[in-house]
């Protein structure tokens, strides 16, 4: 069996329906079976997995693919990485088999980064690291969550990493590249040493602490690299998306020494930024482990304030986080420490809605002597009640707030009324007309479409559209019908699946091929239908080859030449060519 043959045998064996229905719960409604698509915010089951042509299509996001698509986009590893999980699954050894593995530039990135964390271990069991040792100790950090965190500790001198690399051949150019090394020397000394890994879990740098009272930044992180971008990195984000998953929800901290104390009572769904705020990137990915969304900052006035800014992004995207509050002077590492699992989880439990959270934080620091302030007060009140989306909440909050300042609820009622209204207005007034998310398809399109469709589900029509010779409209088009054609007649069989894996590497066609197979038409194909296909097609190249004559004839000062272009046209019309 050639390569192709192993990665669709392995495809065939691995059912999209049992592989996705293991990660997202999968409901069977009439041939196809629908769930929660991970690839978007949504609640709605809005992707279908077909078991009758193995692949997955998101009506609201437009994510789709086949098996190792989905679990590529799904786990954030690479192809080769997917394919070697799911022959494991299956049993097939997947020797020799070559996948171009789209990652090996930074194979050597990888391996290199991987001897530090080693390295940095061995250190922290030298005499050496005694030091970091009784930190860990001190800071009550066990044997087993060092070994689960790889927690290391990098040497006082020189450059002992650095030997140690280039010993292996590594280049100090590259060793400088991957920000292990600055000037041919070891950037990191004496400091307690974090690997950070990226969303799949592959180690791509590293974030070393101080341990005894100096001068230097608490913290030292790789510089920005090819791999390591401190705005887009999530700590832990490989271990949370398990663990969000089973327990639906995810919690964001403000530093990894809170994570790895969360972790030592199994609070796992937890990540955190490498002490920036948050972006809208970090936010996509989150979005993507859970729609329950719990921010705990440490309790001091930045924390609240990296709160507050959190959630205005997640509300920005619609999504209202819950907030953990802590006390002054505590972050969850110190707060886990002094009141133990319980006292924390039930802090997660009874979180409270951000809109709740900033309600209560307007009220700080202020004094309600004059009716103006109590009457500022209440109308940022609204204004926040007014953003929130469930009656009951925004009747208690109005309560409380009537209750609180002996007002009328009625009172309060109408204003918040009226204020629901004029922002109701503005909103519309700067709503752009919902047109069509797809642009409707001319009916040249709309026939290239579907013969390509027909192509990939009934072969004969791939020999039909040989015969003709067909010339599709676009070149985006003709190029993927004729890689259709290639892999038909390499293969001797074609299926949207393992066509769809062959095709991965060429991003445009991918794309064009998705827009193609979300006509899902109709399984039956008439001669008729497909007779006029045909027809539409050869009249839109007729249509072009005649405007392009009556171009040259504009063009043109030949009087002779003019007469034949003319002549061509004449021979088109009538039916001649
Ligand atoms: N940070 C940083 N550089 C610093 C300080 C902080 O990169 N000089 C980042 C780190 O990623 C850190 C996060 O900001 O995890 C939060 O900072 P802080 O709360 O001070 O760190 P802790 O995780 O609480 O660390 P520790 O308990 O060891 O002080
Ligand atoms: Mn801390």
């Amino acid at each position: 069996m050639n390569n192709q043959d192993i990665i669709n045998e392995i495809r065939r064996k691995n059912d999209i329906v049992d592989i996705i229905g293991e990660k997202i719960p999968l409901e069977k409604r009439g041939k196809n079976y629908f769930g929660v698509c991970p690839f978007h915010d949504d609640t709605n089951p809005s992707m279908s997995v077909s078991r009758e042509k193995q692949i997955y299509t998101c009506f609201s996001c437009h994510a789709t693919g086949n098996v190792f698509n989905f679990l590529m986009d799904y786990e954030h590893k690479d192809f080769s990485e997917v394919l070697s999980d799911l022959a494991k699954r299956v049993g097939i050894t997947l020797n020799g088999v070559s996948t171009k593995k789209i990652n090996s530039k930074y194979e050597d990135w990888y391996n290199i980064y991987d001897l530090c964390v080693k390295y940095y271990q061995n250190n922290l069991y030298s005499k050496e690291g005694e030091i970091a040792r009784n930190y860990l100790k001190k800071r009550c950090i066990s044997d087993d969550v060092i070994r689960e965190f790889q927690i290391g500790y990098s040497l006082k001198d020189r450059d002992s990493l650095t030997k140690l690399l280039t010993m292996k051949g590594y280049s100090f150019d590259l060793l400088n590249k991957v920000g292990i090394t600055t000037n041919d020397y070891d950037i990191y000394h004496s400091r307690l040493m974090f690997p950070l890994h990226d969303l799949s879990g592959k180690v791509i740098g590293f974030s070393g602490r101080i341990i005894t009272d100096s001068k230097q930044n608490k913290y030292l992180n790789t510089k920005e690299t090819e791999l390591f971008k401190k705005g887009n990195l999530l700590y832990h984000y490989h271990i949370a998306k398990d663990a969000a998953r089973v327990k639906k929800s995810v919690i964001i901290m403000e530093g990894f020494m809170d994570i790895i104390r969360a972790s030592t009572i199994d609070v796992r769904n937890t990540v955190a930024t490498m002490g920036t705020a948050l972006t809208r990137e970090h936010i996509k990915e989150i979005k993507r482990l859970s729609n329950n969304i719990i921010l705990c900052f440490d309790g001091d006035e930045a924390g609240v304030k990296a709160t507050i800014s959190a959630g205005e992004l997640f509300a920005s995207e619609n999504i209202e986080t819950k907030v953990i509050v802590l006390k002054d002077g505590d972050d969850p590492d110190t707060y886990i420490l002094k009141n133990g699992k319980d006292a924390f989880v039930s802090l997660i439990n009874n979180a409270i809605y951000f809109s709740d959270f900033k309600i209560k934080n307007l009220s700080n620091n202020r004094n309600f002597n004059s009716s103006e302030e109590k009457a500022n007060y209440i109308h940022e009140v609204l204004e926040e009640a007014s953003k929130i989306d469930d009656e009951i909440r925004v009747e208690i909050i109005l309560k409380d707030l009537a209750k609180k300042f002996e007002i009328g609820y009625n009172t309060l009622e109408k204003s918040f009324k009226e204020l629901v209204n004029i922002k109701r207005v503005k909103k519309e007034e700067f709503i752009i007309p919902k047109t069509a998310s797809k642009v409707k398809k001319d009916k040249y399109q709309k026939a290239s479409y579907s013969v390509i469709y027909y192509m990939l589900n009934k072969q004969e029509i791939i020999d039909r559209v040989e015969e003709e010779h067909l010339v599709f409209p676009t070149g985006a088009l003709r190029a993927l019908e004729s890689e259709i054609v290639y892999f038909y007649h390499k293969y001797g069989f074609i299926n949207e699946a393992d066509f769809y894996t062959y095709l991965t590497p060429k991003v445009e066609l991918v794309n064009l091929l998705t827009e193609v197979l979300q006509m899902d038409l109709d399984n039956v194909l008439t001669e008729t239908e497909l007779f006029d296909y045909f027809k539409v097609i050869r009249e839109y190249n007729y249509k072009k080859t005649i405007e392009n004559l009556e171009r040259k004839i504009k063009n043109e000062i030949d009087p002779v030449m003019q007469i034949k272009y003319a002549e061509e046209i004449r021979k088109l019309r009538i039916g001649e060519n």
